[in-house]
């Protein structure tokens, strides 16, 4: 009997390409998504890859009753929590937009997990828990997972924070079996180049913009801040392929199961053996602005004309988490080399 998964914000870039990798490993996926950042193409994409549509619903988290009536279908072996607005700076824009949606929204979720007795879940973190004065702290080394603060600087981080911290509470006191993933620049496309990250609006995020400047969609790439204390004075970042991340999401599920000591909490009414890991998934090799143009110019065989600006507001400072213990915990490490991540994202945007 296969395996079932309810997979929350699916249409999403990064969770189309789960949905094609658990299918292929052989869970049946449910998907639930208001597409409020994403459309249906992603289901048209999806089936040309796997010849054949997941079951799919249009719907609210916050929406309890028509989310219960997808409870209600299904017996769901484990959730995966992806669906949430994103974008640091709109969330400083309308913070309650963002408590709403991703705080009541995965509450609703939770409470109907509860309900129906489905207590595995895997939750897309982030590492915009890391703040900067960790790397300064640390002389800028890698934030490892027991870095997290709790001065977060921007409502979507306030929103990871919490959940979090709810998720810990839920495996202490309900039973939940949690794997907290926190990951940051999760890029490229699919090899099949029928799913990737291209927003029906202009890119927000760095690679879409270098792949849209070298098909000629726009002019140039601007590139924010020239003047960062790095190695060519523009920001550092981790970037993951995104099929090498939900390989490894596949591998965090197998570990769901494991108990494991509690080490943080102990004291009345507090199970020793819970079960909430949380892991940093990355390379664990940080390149810059201009790395990442250069290699891309190698791939595309063409310059890609750029213009050092201001820097934009609410950018993070150099961004990187030690990978070490998803890789000695997990067995797994990132794979996929930046060239061939590099002509995989070209295939969709050169077509
Ligand atoms: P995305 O916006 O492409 O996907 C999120 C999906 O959730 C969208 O399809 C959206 O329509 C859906 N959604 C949002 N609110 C919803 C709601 N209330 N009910 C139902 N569906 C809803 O974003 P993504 O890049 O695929 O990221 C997915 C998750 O991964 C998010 O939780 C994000 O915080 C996390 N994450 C993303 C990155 C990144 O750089 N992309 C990095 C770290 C963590
Ligand atoms: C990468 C680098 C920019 C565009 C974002 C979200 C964050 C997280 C990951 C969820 C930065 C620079 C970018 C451009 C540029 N999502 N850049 N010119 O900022 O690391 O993080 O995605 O957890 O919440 O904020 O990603 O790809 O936007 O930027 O110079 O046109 O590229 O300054 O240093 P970022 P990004």
């Amino acid at each position: 009997m296969k395996k079932t998964i309810l997979i929350t914000g699916w249409t999403g870039y990064i969770w189309s390409h789960w949905v094609v990798a658990f299918e292929k490993a052989g869970y049946k996926t449910v998907i639930v998504d208001n597409l409020v950042n994403s459309n249906l193409e992603t289901l048209e994409n999806i089936e040309k890859i796997l010849w054949y549509k997941p079951d799919f619903f249009e719907v609210d988290l916050r929406n309890k009753e028509k989310l219960r009536e997808v409870f209600e279908k299904y017996d769901f072996d484990w959730v995966v929590h992806f669906a949430g607005l994103k974008a640091v700076g709109e969330s400083c824009e309308k913070p309650l937009d963002y408590f709403d949606n991703n705080i009541v929204g995965s509450i609703k979720l939770f409470e109907l997990m509860q309900e129906f007795g489905v207590k595995n879940i895997i939750f897309s973190s982030s590492a915009t828990v890391y703040d900067s004065s960790i790397y300064e702290r640390k002389n800028f080394s890698w934030a490892v997972e027991t870095d997290i603060t709790w001065n977060t600087t921007n409502p979507y981080w306030t929103t990871k924070f919490i959940l979090e911290r709810i998720l810990k509470d839920l495996a202490n006191f309900s039973g939940f079996r949690v794997m907290n993933l926190r990951y940051f620049n999760p890029i490229w496309a699919h090899p099949s180049w029928f799913i990737w990250e291209d927003p029906e609006w202009i890119p927000n995020n760095l690679m879409p913009f270098i792949f849209k400047v070298a098909n000629g969609e726009l002019d140039e790439l601007k590139v924010f801040g020239g003047d960062y204390d790095t190695v060519d004075w523009t920001w550092m970042r981790d970037y993951i392929d995104v099929v090498d991340l939900i390989d490894w999401h596949l591998k965090a599920y197998e570990k769901i199961n494991k108990p494991h000591p509690n080490p943080l909490l102990k004291g009345e009414g507090i199970k020793e053996v819970w079960f909430f890991k949380t892991y940093n998934l990355w390379v664990g090799r940080a390149r810059s602005v201009l790395e990442m143009i250069k290699a891309t110019e190698k791939v595309v065989w063409k310059k890609i004309p750029y213009k050092i600006v201001d820097r934009r507001p609410g950018d993070l400072a150099s961004v990187y988490c030690n990978p070490k213990k998803a890789k000695k915990e997990l067995a797994w490490e990132a794979k996929i080399s930046l060239e061939e991540s590099l002509k995989n994202s070209w295939k969709f945007y050169n077509k």
